[in-house]
């Protein structure tokens, strides 16, 4: 079954292990889930437009999600 899931999220949930700063990805694109690898940057210029990412980069999503 296809599902699709939307990421609001554009920067990483830093957490402490010990005395560590771990950061997770919240945003759906990092290449090592679940940590972020910086991948967030892509979704900063995102404003209130949708946008789904593959390899190729990115396509604006114009009708199937409607943000309120
Ligand atoms: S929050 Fe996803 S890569 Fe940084």
């Amino acid at each position: 079954m296809a599902r699709l899931v939307l990421h609001e999220r554009n920067r990483p949930y830093m957490i402490k292990v010990g005395n560590e700063e771990v950061h997770l990805c919240a945003c759906g694109l990092s290449n090592n889930k679940p940590y972020c690898d910086g991948s967030h940057k892509k979704t900063l210029d995102e404003g209130n437009d949708l946008f789904t990412y593959d390899e190729n980069g990115r396509i604006k999503i114009t009708s199937f999600y409607k943000k309120d």
